[in-house]
């Protein structure tokens, strides 16, 4: 192997992983959704030189651009850049990022029976770049922040593979629900099994803390998603943790973003993740009533918010993060930063949070 596993430098700031875990921090830690992204000048730069994917595979340029957001802003985590599509690329399919369109499938699941061409055997060690990244951005950070792991989560990934890309409706993935409820399931436990699996890898090769990302729950109704999505979450959470168990390998804290899927924060509570993400559509106090105090809460300011001037910003980032409390809160917006964000936002912001409880 290129890099080696082993050996990490020593974590110097833990606040991240301590409100993670529920213990007391020294400041309330903070880190962004896409914090590696286009509204970075440097991360445009390796973009125009590379694929989208191209990046995702070397690891060296994931890491660059993985470093790009730690350099310029106080953060208190990073997250390896890659995408929750690889998944489906490891189970055959392909996926090209399109400039100013998104993510295509030329060949999208059209029928049920497109199930079987899938190919979960391997599929993980086929997404060893991965946990190369990671490792080497372990040895990189030299210790300065945790690094997170992360995985789409199984209802978000087959919408993608059967709507063969981004969708306003997702009526293909929905009618599936409906009308293949059982093949439905099918994709979703074979997803569910490779999800598993990969953040078992990224463990292993140096995550330190993994984020489930359930984005597309917004598009599903809170009956389809206590059906099939929350199930695939649960089993996510479970499997993890008996493997971990069982192989004897470091617990990590979990965390869970479904977003558009507040109705259902109460079960979501009940999934045994250590921390829930908010998008922001929930007030914060309300949020931390239904969930109770044994659960860390991520988020979850508007990404619009960031367009207005650093004296609203500021205001606007002290009013919330005053409401989650300095304890089991992890500051977050409620979902990516969007490409057009001034930088000057994203440093107020950061500033705002951990200047939240000086006096
Ligand atoms: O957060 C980070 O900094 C880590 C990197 C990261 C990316 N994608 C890089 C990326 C993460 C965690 C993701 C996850 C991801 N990818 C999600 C879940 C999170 C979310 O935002 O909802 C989803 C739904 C995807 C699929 C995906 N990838 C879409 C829909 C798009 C196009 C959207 C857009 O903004 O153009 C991508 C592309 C993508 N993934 C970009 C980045 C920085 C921008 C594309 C580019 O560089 O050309």
């Amino acid at each position: 192997m290129q890099f080696q596993a082993k050996n990490f430098p020593a974590l110097k700031n833990d606040n991240l992983l301590r409100a993670a875990r529920g213990e007391a921090v020294d400041r309330v830690p903070v880190w962004v959704m896409r914090q590696a992204g286009r509204y970075l000048p440097e991360f445009k730069e390796v973009r125009a030189e590379a694929d989208f994917f191209k990046v995702c595979r070397t690891p060296e340029l994931a890491v660059e651009v993985t470093m790009q957001p730690i350099r310029r802003f106080e953060l208190d985590a990073s997250i390896i850049f890659s995408d929750i599509l690889v998944i489906p690329q490891a189970l055959g399919m392909t996926v090209e990022m399109r400039p100013g369109h998104g993510p295509v499938f030329p060949e999208p699941l059209e029928s049920t029976q497109d199930i079987a061409k899938l190919t979960p055997n391997g599929a993980v060690e086929r997404l060893q770049y991965v946990g190369d990244a990671l490792t080497l951005m372990r040895h990189t950070l030299e210790g300065k922040v945790p690094l997170f792991g992360f995985t789409g989560a199984p209802w978000t990934l087959m919408g993608y593979m059967v709507e063969g890309g981004g969708s306003k409706t997702m009526s293909k993935s929905r009618a599936w629900l409906k009308d293949h409820s059982d093949e439905s399931r099918k994709l979703l436990n074979l997803l569910t099994d490779v999800c598993v699996d990969y953040l078992i890898m990224q463990i292993k090769n140096g995550a330190q803390i993994l984020q489930i990302f359930e984005s597309s729950a917004e598009y599903i109704t809170k009956e389809e998603f206590i059906e099939f999505a929350l199930p695939c979450l649960k089993d996510i959470r479970v499997k993890l943790h008996e493997k971990i168990e069982k192989e004897g390998i470091e617990k990590v804290p979990l965390v869970v973003f479904a977003k558009g899927a507040m109705h259902s924060l109460a079960e979501m509570t009940e999934l045994g993740y250590d921390v829930i993400g908010l998008d922001w559509s929930i007030d914060p106090e309300e949020a931390r009533k239904i969930v109770g105090p044994n659960v860390t809460l991520q988020g979850n300011l508007d990404p619009q918010d960031l367009y207005k001037t650093p004296d609203e910003i500021r205001q606007l980032t002290k009013t919330m993060v005053n409401k989650f409390g300095k304890n089991r809160y992890i500051a977050n917006l409620g979902h990516g930063i969007t490409p057009a964000t001034p930088i000057i936002s994203m440093t107020t912001f950061v500033d705002a949070v951990h200047s939240a409880f000086d006096n």
